[in-house]
Parts: C-alpha cells; sequence; structure tokens
C-alpha cells in the first residue's frame, strides 16, 4: 500500500515535470525567434508540441507553413476562378505555380526531409526559400490584395520556423 502510494507520487512529480519542462521549451525556444507569440500560439495549438524536442517543434511549425500555404493555394484557385480581369489572371496564375511547384512540391517536403534526418542547415534553405516566395507574390500584388494576409502569414510563419531550425545547427 505504502509503496504504490510512494510510485504514484513518483509517477506523478515526473509527469509534472515532463510537462513544465516542454512548456519551458516552447517558451525558451519562441524567445529565440523573431516573432514571439506567434511562434507560441502556433505551438501551443498543436498536441504534439508539448512532447517534442526543438526538431519535433521545428516540425510542427513546418506542418503549419505547409497547411496555411494549401490554405493560399486554394484561396488563389478560387480567385482564379472568378477574376476576369486578365492581367490579374495571369499574376494569380503566376503564383499558383509558385505556391504549388515551389513551395508545397518543392520547399516544404525536402524541409521536412531534411529535419528528419538530421540536416537542419539543408531544412532552413527550404524554409527561406518558401519565405521569400511568399514574400515576392505579397509584394508583386503590392501589399493589398485578397492574398496579402495569406502571403503574410506564411511568410511569418516561415521566419519563426527559420529561427527554430537555426537552434539545431
Ligand atoms: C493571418 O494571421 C492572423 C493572425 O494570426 C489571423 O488573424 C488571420 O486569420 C490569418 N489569415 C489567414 C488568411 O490565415
Amino acid at each position: 500500500m505504502r509503496s504504490s502510494v510512494f510510485l504514484l507520487c513518483v509517477v506523478g512529480l515526473s509527469l509534472t515535470q515532463i510537462q513544465f519542462s516542454s512548456a519551458d521549451l516552447v517558451d525558451q525556444t519562441c524567445k529565440q525567434t523573431p516573432n514571439y507569440d506567434l511562434c507560441v500560439k502556433t505551438l501551443r495549438a498543436d498536441p504534439r508540441s508539448s512532447k517534442a524536442d526543438v526538431t519535433g517543434l521545428a516540425l510542427v511549425m513546418v506542418d503549419t507553413i505547409k497547411a496555411k500555404a494549401t490554405a493560399t493555394l486554394d484561396r488563389i484557385n478560387g480567385l482564379l476562378g472568378t477574376t476576369p480581369d486578365p492581367k490579374t489572371k495571369a499574376a494569380l496564375s503566376h503564383f499558383v505555380e509558385l505556391y504549388d511547384n515551389a513551395v508545397l512540391k518543392a520547399d516544404i517536403p525536402s524541409a521536412i526531409e531534411a529535419l528528419k534526418k538530421g540536416n537542419p542547415k539543408f531544412a532552413e534553405q527550404g524554409i527561406n526559400d518558401a519565405a521569400n516566395e511568399a514574400d515576392s507574390c505579397d509584394r508583386a500584388f503590392g501589399g493589398a490584395s485578397p492574398i496579402t494576409s495569406f502571403n503574410r502569414n506564411v511568410s511569418d510563419l516561415s521566419r519563426v520556423a527559420s529561427a527554430i531550425i537555426r537552434l539545431l545547427s
């Protein structure tokens, strides 16, 4: 009886410690990124973060970028179907290419693979490319298009992810 109470206490204590230490890891990690609030909000929204090491946190961030980039692509495709102006259509088509072929088919998968293989330099490069592509898309629309906030969110998340990945180098 006594020993099982003791055991329960030990297990309870170590579980608490694990929780504390991973909450701290999110906090500590996010302090080293350019956008603490976005970083903490994004990581805490994913249950995997509570048990993740820094590589795991980087993977959660990259998955979030992937989801945002997919939403951006959907939005662009939606607009393409309703925009009559040929100039806008041409610009949008270009950014379908950028998000589909560059961000979603190249940058993100190569970053994920590199993180899993323990090659942070290569992962960082992929994520920086994604950020630059989102920025270029934003600039092309003069920062005032229906997809500005999509581009900016992809870019902001990428800067955070890049800073987290840099901690692994
Ligand atoms: C962009 O991020 C802001 C702040 O987190 C959020 O309120 C907004 O809904 C996001 N926009 C898109 C298109 O995801």
